[in-house]
C-alpha cells in the first residue's frame, strides 16, 4: 500500500491551522503544523514526501518569500497559498513564483480537499520518477563497473539486463573471482526491486547454528537485524556459497520458497562456485530447491576467455591503482602484453587486479617486471615467460592466435566473417587455425 503523503501547514494563527490540519487528517493525510515559515523550512526539503499549504500573511518570513525559498529548494514540491478575499494581485504573484493554486479565504473545505488531492498526486509522480531515474542512474552505475568488451561480456551484460527484469530466482555460477558478486548486485541494481533492501549473506562464513538463525531466526530482543528472509522481503536476498546450507536448511529455504508462490515477493539471487571442484550445484542441492533456485541461470565467464578484455582490465586498473598511490601507471610492452594474455588466471578478476596493484608499486620503485610478477603466481607458466633468448615470434603468435580467437567468438565460428575482419585467405586462415589448435565447432 502506498504511503500517506504529507501535507505541511504553515500558519501563524493557531486555531486556522489546526481547523486545516483535522479537516486533511480526516481525508486520510499525514499533516504536521507550523507556526512560521522559519520552522518549517527546518524540515521542507527536496525529498518532502508531501505537500505545503501556507499562509501569505506571516509576520516574520512572509508567505511569499517562504514561496520563493521553497521554489529555490524544490521547484516541483506543490504550495498552496491562502490569500485573503479578493486580493488578486498577491494570488497573480503567488502562481507567477510558482505557487501549485491559491485558496480564498473563508474557504471552502471541499475545495481545499480537491486541491490537496490534485497537488499530492502530481507530488507522488514527481518522487516516483525521480526515484526511478536514480534507479536507472544507480544500475548504470553498476553496469559501468563491469568491464569488458569481449563476446563473452557483453553476452553477460544483456543478461543481467534481461533477468534483471524477469521474475524468477537466479543461480549465478562461475569460478573464483570472476565477479559474481558484482554481477548480483548488477542484477538487483537494474530492476524493479532496485530501491528495495539488498541483503547478502555468505553461507560457507558462518557455523550451522549461527547461519540458520542468521537466515531465518528466530532472534532474540536483543538482536539488532532481522533474519535475512525478513530483512530482504519485497527485495533480493543473496545467498552466497549456496552449497554450503545443510539439509535441514536446504529444506528451510524451499519452505519459505513455497510460501512465497510466484510471482516471489522477495528474489533470491544463489552463488556457488562449485565447478572449480568439478560437480556443480546440482550435484549439492536438493533436486526440488535447486530447480526453484536455478529458474534463471547467469554463468560468469572466467578471464582467461575474456581475450583482450584481461589488457583493458590490465590497462584500467593500474590507471587507478597509480592515481591512488600518485605515480605514474606502468607501460606494458608486447612481450607483456602476450604473456598476460597467455596467464592461466585460476583467480580471475580477483587476481588480475592483484597483479595490477603489485604492476604499480613496482614501477613506483622503479624493479621488477610483470612477468616477474605473474612467474611467481604461476608457477606453471615458467617455460612461456623466460624472457630471455624467447623469440619475437612466440609473442606474435600468442597475440595472433588470441586475435583469431576471439574474431571467431564474435563471429559465431563464420569463417567468411573472420576472413573478412582479418584480411586473411581462406587458406592461411586454415592453416593458422590447425596450427593454434583452434576448431571451427568450438564458435558455432
Ligand atoms: N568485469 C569486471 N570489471 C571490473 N571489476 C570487476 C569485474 N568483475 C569483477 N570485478 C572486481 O573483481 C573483484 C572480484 O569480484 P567478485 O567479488 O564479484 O567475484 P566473485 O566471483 O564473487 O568471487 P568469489 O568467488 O570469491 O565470491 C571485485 O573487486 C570486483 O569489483
Ligand atoms: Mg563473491
Amino acid at each position: 500500500m502506498a504511503q500517506a503523503m504529507k501535507i505541511a501547514i504553515v500558519d501563524d494563527e493557531r486555531d486556522m491551522r489546526q481547523s486545516i490540519s483535522q479537516w486533511l487528517a480526516l481525508s486520510g493525510y499525514d499533516t504536521e503544523t507550523f507556526g512560521s515559515a522559519e520552522d518549517a523550512l527546518k524540515v521542507l526539503g527536496s525529498d518532502y514526501p508531501g505537500i505545503v499549504i501556507s499562509d501569505i500573511k506571516m509576520p516574520g518570513m512572509d508567505g511569499m518569500q517562504f514561496l520563493k525559498k521553497l521554489m529555490g529548494t524544490d521547484s516541483a514540491l506543490p504550495v498552496i497559498m491562502i490569500t485573503g478575499h479578493g486580493d488578486v494581485p498577491m494570488a497573480v504573484e503567488a502562481m507567477r513564483v510558482g505557487a501549485f493554486d491559491f485558496l480564498e479565504k473563508p474557504f471552502n473545505p471541499d475545495r481545499m480537499s480537491e486541491l490537496a488531492k490534485r497537488a499530492t498526486g502530481a507530488r507522488r509522480l514527481v518522487l516516483d520518477n525521480r526515484a526511478l531515474r536514480q534507479e536507472l542512474s544507480d544500475g548504470n552505475q553498476l553496469m559501468k563497473k563491469l568491464i569488458g568488451s569481449s563476446p563473452v561480456m557483453e553476452r553477460l551484460k544483456e543478461d543481467i539486463l534481461d533477468l534483471g527484469q524477469a521474475d524468477g530466482h537466479v543461480l549465478i555460477d562461475g569460478e573464483t573471482g570472476t565477479g559474481k558478486t558484482l554481477v548480483a548486485h548488477a542484477l538487483h541494481a537494474v530492476g524493479s526491486r532496485a530501491g528495495k533492501k539488498f541483503v547478502l549473506v555468505s553461507c560457507a562464513g558462518l557455523e550451522e547454528d549461527a547461519l540458520s538463525k542468521r537466515l531465518f531466526g528466530p532472534m532474540m530482543p536483543e538482536d539488532a537485524q532481522l533474519p535475512a528472509i525478513e530483512e530482504a522481503r519485497g527485495g533480493t536476498l543473496v545467498l552466497e556459497d549456496i552449497d554450503a546450507l545443510s539439509e535441514a536448511q536446504q529444506a528451510k529455504l524451499l519452505g519459505v520458497i513455497n510460501e512465497q508462490g510466484t510471482p516471489a515477493e522477495t528474489r533470491i539471487i544463489a552463488i556457488s562456485n562449485l565447478q572449480e571442484a568439478g560437480r556443480t550445484c546440482e550435484d549439492v542441492l536438493r533436486p526440488d530447491l535447486f530447480y526453484r533456485l536455478a529458474a534463471l541461470r547467469v554463468t560468469v565467464p572466467p578471464l582467461r576467455q575474456r581475450g583482450e578484455d584481461i589488457l583493458i582490465l590490465f590497462t584500467r586498473l593500474s590507471e587507478q591503482f597509480s592515481e591512488e598511490y600518485g605515480c605514474e601507471a606502468p607501460q606494458v610492452n608486447a612481450q607483456e602484453a602476450a604473456q598476460l594474455l597467455q596467464a592461466p588466471w585460476p583467480g580471475n578478476v580477483r587476481q588480475l587486479i592483484n597483479i595490477a596493484e603489485r604492476a604499480v608499486l613496482q614501477a613506483r620503485r622503479g624493479s621488477g617486471t610483470i612477468a616477474s610478477l605473474l612467474m611467481s603466481d604461476h608457477e606453471e607458466m615458467q617455460p612461456v615467460m623466460t624472457t630471455e633468448g624467447k623469440p619475437l615470434k612466440e609473442y606474435v603468435e600468442a597475440f595472433e592466435r588470441m586475435l583469431i580467437d576471439n574474431t571467431m567468438r564474435r563471429h559465431k565460428g563464420s569463417i567468411a566473417g573472420v576472413m573478412d575482419e582479418l584480411c586473411l585467405p581462406r587458406r592461411t586462415l586454415n592453416e593458422k587455425m590447425a596450427k593454434y589448435g583452434l576448431q571451427r565447432s568450438e564458435y558455432l
